[in-house]
């Protein structure tokens, strides 16, 4: 039986959300310079998108560049931001075809003007789209995300917009990047590293974690069907106790 039928599209994640980690040590397995990783890892977010998308997942959300990568060899980040600009070119005729609209969480102003331009021109472009909803985490750190938070709805405190006994999840919901997102139900992350690297911290809160040694250039289709299979294998207990729930 084909993967793909084993799943049970009533129990589907809502958001799920994809470390994608390992393109520069797939390149260095062929002997080839890590840019040779990040063009291929290109292929495996199309696929990606077109199987969150068949099957029915509402929000996709993908790692594609953190705060951190900021301090990696110029040359590399060049390419990265490069590899960005040309994937969104490419695949916006995908994201119209498919009904995908695009969104973008990060400290987006820090992205060169040439990549800002072309993904604010997308997001516009596709804003009406409602199959799917596909965010890029660019730029993106989850503590700079929270600050950002803190510093938004203090504003609002000073201005007398809001009273500090009203500052509950929902509003700190609210002012996250992520703001009109269900929670994270599944996180997956490529290339057997297993830690969050400064993603989504408040929003994986109780998402189901899932590490796979594949590399991100290496990930398919079926590979996100196995990630699937495996997550509604498992009892989300949200705190209570199994017979709770049953
Ligand atoms: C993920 O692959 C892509 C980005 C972080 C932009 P890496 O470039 O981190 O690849 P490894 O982890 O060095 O193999
Ligand atoms: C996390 O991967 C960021 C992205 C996938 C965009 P890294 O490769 O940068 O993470 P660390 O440094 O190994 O934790
Ligand atoms: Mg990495």
């Amino acid at each position: 039986m084909d993967l793909k039928e084993k799943i049970n599209t009533n129990k589907l994640p809502k958001h799920l959300a994809i470390i994608m980690d390992g393109n520069g040590r797939w390149a260095k397995q062929k002997g080839m310079l890590r840019a040779f990783g990040h063009e291929n890892g290109t292929k495996s977010v199309r696929e990606t998108v077109e199987a969150t998308a068949e099957l029915g997942i509402e929000n996709l959300t993908l790692y594609a560049f953190s705060t951190e990568n900021w301090n990696r060899p110029k040359l590399e980040v060049q390419t990265l931001m490069k590899l960005l600009v040309s994937a969104l070119k490419k695949e916006i005729k995908t994201l119209q075809k498919n009904n995908i609209k695009l969104a973008a969480i990060g400290n987006l102003e820090d992205l060169p003007k040439k990549a800002h331009r072309e993904l604010l021109e997308v997001i516009d472009k596709t804003k009406t789209n409602n199959r799917m909803t596909l965010t890029l985490a660019l730029s993106y750190g989850s503590r700079e995300e929270i600050l950002n938070t803190v510093k938004k709805i203090a504003i609002k405190v000073k201005n007398n917009i809001i009273s500090p006994e009203n500052i509950d999840e929902s509003v700190i919901n609210e002012h996250l990047y992520t703001q009109n997102l269900p929670d994270v139900d599944l996180l997956i992350r490529t290339s057997g590293e297993q830690r969050i690297s400064n993603f989504l911290l408040w929003q994986i809160a109780y998402a189901e974690l899932y590490f796979t040694e594949t590399l991100w250039p290496d990930f398919t289709k079926q590979n996100l069907y196995e990630a699937i299979i495996e997550y509604q294998k498992r009892e989300r207990r949200f705190g209570k106790t199994s017979e709770q729930l049953s």
